[in-house]
């Protein structure tokens, strides 16, 4: 007798279970279990059609060549995408609804189209006038741009097959999209990622780049495109501060680039804008005299980066003080908090500690730590920290200040928005790095907070590197 072969889908995260349950046991999502016909897609082992070719075994030496790209000219997608898009790759383009995806991406096939490349767009989520509306906006209407709206991916793929390759294929959005192969409902995880296959498919044996764009939502009524990260060969994320204009995009798979770089855009009524210089944005409307606030020189991906640490330390109210981030890790927040206590006698127990990263920007780098030590000091002592100055520098548990990659470009970046002085690790900048800036070496947290207590981030022990 045959089996029933139903099977269980979490469609957050795309784990298959025999039977329903409320919570997915794989990634503790509620309600996200679906039950699927099972589609074809990891039925029981079928019996193979034919028999397996030899293919031939290479040496890892050999002729290689770079892959060609396209570049869109927009330099802030260029840059992430590390140098334009690759021929015959897939990428994955997600972010929340509303973030400026198709906004994007109509702006970067125009861009392309503008540059002789053949471009489709194919909207599933919007009608050809909402698009075209859209692209009247952004001033775009002139592009060469082949617009399709159209969900089914067999009536896609025979489009695009009808026409001479195209450059550059955009779907937006994977998750409207469907194919005949599979039973599943339209937006299920069977679905998506069958016409993600189909469409990875396309591009790999084409040699056409194929963009598709994927919605993260919270609930995961609609299948994420997390299932689709694997497939493809580079995954960007676009995200943003809702209450502000500007947007990062960030790549966070790449095969054939970089994965730390950022692209900096600012949404404005004609679409999105390059921010040229994300400093001078995320430094923006900063004040100067206030305690508790530390400029970080970081790094992303290859780009020196200005920000703003800014720390709140209260008396708190509560017997367990609370301690809340914003833009950075709880984890270091907590272990900085603790080199400090040990290591440098400062107290927090039984204040409230507050965190955050000006601008909406997430800091992830561990050169972070200085910054943060200097912000929570300033701003448990009320001094304010000195206007031109920045700072970087792990901080290891025993409260040792370690030096961190690439100092000359924090430091150049720093003098180049008019910072005067740096505190860095000491040992850490080579004579002739300092690019102007009057560093001071710390060795140890200690020596930081006993700066800050002195009045000033450089008085005292000067050292010009130079
Ligand atoms: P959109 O690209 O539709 O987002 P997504 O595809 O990620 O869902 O962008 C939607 C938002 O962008 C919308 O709230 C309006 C805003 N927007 C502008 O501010 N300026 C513009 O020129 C355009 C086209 C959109
Ligand atoms: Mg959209």
């Amino acid at each position: 007798m045959a089996r029933r072969t139903s099977r269980y889908v979490c469609q957050s995260c795309g784990t298959v279970t025999s039977r329903w349950a409320g919570r997915c046991e794989s990634c503790g999502e509620w309600n996200s279990i679906v039950e699927e016909g099972d589609g074809g897609i990891g039925a029981g082992p079928a019996k193979p059609k034919r028999k397996g070719r030899v293919i031939d075994l290479v040496p890892l030496a050999g002729e290689t060549r770079e892959a060609p790209r396209i570049a869109s000219g927009i330099s802030e997608l260029d840059r992430v995408t590390g140098g334009g898009f690759v021929t015959g790759s897939a990428l994955l383009v997600g972010g929340d609804p509303g973030i400026g995806k198709s906004t994007l991406l109509l702006q970067a096939a125009a861009a392309l189209a503008a540059r002789g490349h053949r471009v489709v767009y194919v909207s599933g989520e919007e009608a050809t006038g909402q698009v075209r509306l859209r692209a009247e906006r952004l001033g775009l209407a002139e592009a060469p741009v082949a617009l399709g709206a159209e969900t089914s991916v067999e009536d896609i793929l025979a489009t695009l097959d009808a026409g001479p390759t195209p450059a550059l294929v955009v779907v937006d959005s994977v998750q409207t999209l469907w194919t005949d192969s599979v039973e599943s409902a339209p937006g299920t995880v069977t679905q998506v990622r069958a016409s993600a296959q189909a469409l990875v498919r396309y591009a790999k044996t084409t040699g056409a780049t194929v963009v598709l764009v994927g919605h993260v939502t919270k609930d995961g009524q609609i299948a994420g495109p997390r299932v689709v990260e694997h497939m493809v060969d580079a995954v960007l994320y676009f995200e943003g501060d809702g209450a502000r204009q500007f947007r990062i995009l960030r790549a966070v798979k790449n095969r054939f680039g970089p994965t730390d770089e950022i692209g900096v855009f600012e949404m404005t009524g004609v679409g999105l804008v390059e921010v040229k210089n994300p400093s001078e944005l995320f430094l923006g409307d900063r004040d100067r005299t206030s305690p508790g606030a530390a400029v970080f020189a970081g790094l992303e991906g290859s780009r020196p980066l200005l920000v703003e640490i800014q720390a709140l330390v209260a008396p708190s109210p509560l017997g367990t003080p609370r301690r809340a981030v914003v833009g950075c890790d709880q984890n270091r927040l907590a272990m900085v908090i603790a080199v400090l206590e040990a290591r440098a006698g400062v107290r927090f127990g039984t204040h409230d500690v507050y965190i955050n990263v000006a601008g909406g920007l997430k800091v992830g780098e561990p050169a972070a730590d200085l910054a943060i030590a200097a912000a929570l000091v300033s701003s448990l002592a009320g001094l304010a920290l000195p206007h031109d100055c920045v700072y970087f520098g792990e901080v290891s548990l025993s409260g040792a200040v370690r030096p961190v990659a690439q100092s000359a470009a924090r430091l150049k970046e720093a003098g180049k928005l008019g910072f005067a002085r740096a505190v860095a690790p000491k040992g850490g900048i080579e004579p002739g790095e300092s690019g102007g800036m009057a560093v001071r070496g710390v060795e140890t947290l200690a020596e930081l907070v006993a700066g800050i207590a002195a009045g000033g981030a450089t008085r005292g022990n000067v050292a010009t590197a130079d």
